[in-house]
């Protein structure tokens, strides 16, 4: 079965495609590589043995997805492509409500024009905001988005949600990822931030590395247990297996379905813990300052994993040393590869 993964050279749907390799699924990756490398594919070859079919171009571009349309029979569509920095999308807006609004609906329609019906959108934690309890479940109520960044998950679910219920036949599943981390355990694939990263555990990879001075810890005056924020940190390749039990549940079903899941492990950690635990794991010492607090951050989420046990059969197996043992030996492995 050929699955169309959008961003599919990111650092997510890399590691998705190796997941639908494994599990037998064909996957073509459409990515216009802004916020990605094409040594991504290397990397692929190295761990599956297979040139993973590719379409350069832009997913809002109608000309161009309508002849990856017409080019192969698809059979469901796993929709990574967006931007996804949160600063960023405070100074262009428009850019990201035009990138992963406009793509969502160009991709609808032609779902639409060829008939098919399996979805599964790449969707974020952020939609709750500072949940009211924890660990949040599905039911939690959608906070006022803190960005145009979180905002765009928010519209993007509805606009799913809408098409389900005017009657289009489709099967979705919005699936709302805490924080990936990690990478493949051979180090081939992982997360290649182009530039300063933003997300934690590059930062500290980075460091370790000698790539960055120190880190700074975003505020140690939260109301945790050490003053740092906590978060849901989950292993990639967990978060890629629940693409492909979505894609097997929905293959299942035979009438229109629409549904939103969320994607932790249901533990969280603080700041200070991740730090901790991955000096502990990588026998590696790090720089860090204490800094102020990031504007937008929320002080604590963690998801309830029971929804996705429950209708995906799902759950993540990894544990928190493992995905830092694993992303920092993707760190090492890209050192020296360009030390080559
Ligand atoms: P990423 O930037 O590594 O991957 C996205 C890929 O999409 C990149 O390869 C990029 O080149 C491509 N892309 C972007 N716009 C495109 C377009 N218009 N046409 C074609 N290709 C395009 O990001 P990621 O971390 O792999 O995230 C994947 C998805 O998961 C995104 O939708 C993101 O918002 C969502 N998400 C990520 C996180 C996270 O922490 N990484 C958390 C929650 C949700
Ligand atoms: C961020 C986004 C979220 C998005 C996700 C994936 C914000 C507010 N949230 O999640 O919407 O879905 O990335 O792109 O940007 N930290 C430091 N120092 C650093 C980096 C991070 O202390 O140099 C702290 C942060 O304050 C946070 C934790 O580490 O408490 C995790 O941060 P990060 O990896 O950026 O993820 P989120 O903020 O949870």
């Amino acid at each position: 079965m050929n699955i169309l993964v959008t961003g599919g050279a990111g650092y997510i749907g890399s590691h998705v495609v190796v997941e639908l390799h494994e599990a037998g699924y064909n996957p073509i990756i459409v990515d216009n590589f802004s916020n990605s490398d094409k040594s991504v594919l290397k990397g692929l070859f190295e761990i599956t043995g297979k040139e993973i079919l590719l379409y350069e171009g832009d997913c809002r571009d109608q000309k161009f997805m309508e002849s990856v349309f017409s080019s192969e029979d698809i059979h469901g569509v796993i929709h990574f492509a967006a931007l996804k920095a949160v600063g960023e999308s405070v100074q262009k807006p428009l850019e990201y409500y035009d990138n992963n609004v406009g793509s969502l609906i160009l991709l609808l329609t032609l779902m639409k024009q060829y008939k098919i019906e399996n979805l599964v959108f790449s969707s974020s934690c952020t939609v709750y905001g500072q949940p009211d309890s924890l660990p949040v479940t599905e039911e939690a109520p959608k906070k006022p988005a803190e960005s145009p960044y979180g905002n765009t998950k928010q519209l993007c679910e509805e606009i799913i949600e809408d098409t389900f219920k005017s009657g289009q036949q489709i099967k979705a599943f919005a699936l709302r990822y805490f924080n990936p981390i990690g990478a493949h355990h051979t180090g081939n694939i992982g997360e290649l931030p182009l530039g300063i990263p933003n997300n934690l555990v590059p930062f500290i990879t980075q460091t370790a590395a000698g790539l960055r001075d120190s880190i700074i810890i975003f505020g140690d005056d939260y109301d945790t247990p050490d003053g740092t924020c906590i978060r849901d940190y989950i292993h990639v390749m967990d978060l890629a297996k629940a693409h492909v039990r979505s894609l097997e549940v929905l293959n299942r079903m035979n009438q229109s379905h629409y549904d939103y899941i969320n994607i932790g492990t249901g533990n969280g950690h603080s700041v200070l813990e991740v730090i901790q635990k991955f000096e502990l794991a990588n026998s590696a010492s790090l720089n860090y300052n204490i800094g102020t607090r990031r504007v937008g951050d929320v002080e604590k989420v963690y998801a309830s994993a029971d929804k996705a046990k429950e209708v995906l059969g799902w759950q993540a197996n990894r544990s928190l040393d493992e995905s830092l043992r694993d992303a920092w030996n993707w760190q090492q492995k890209l050192r020296d590869s360009e030390n080559a």
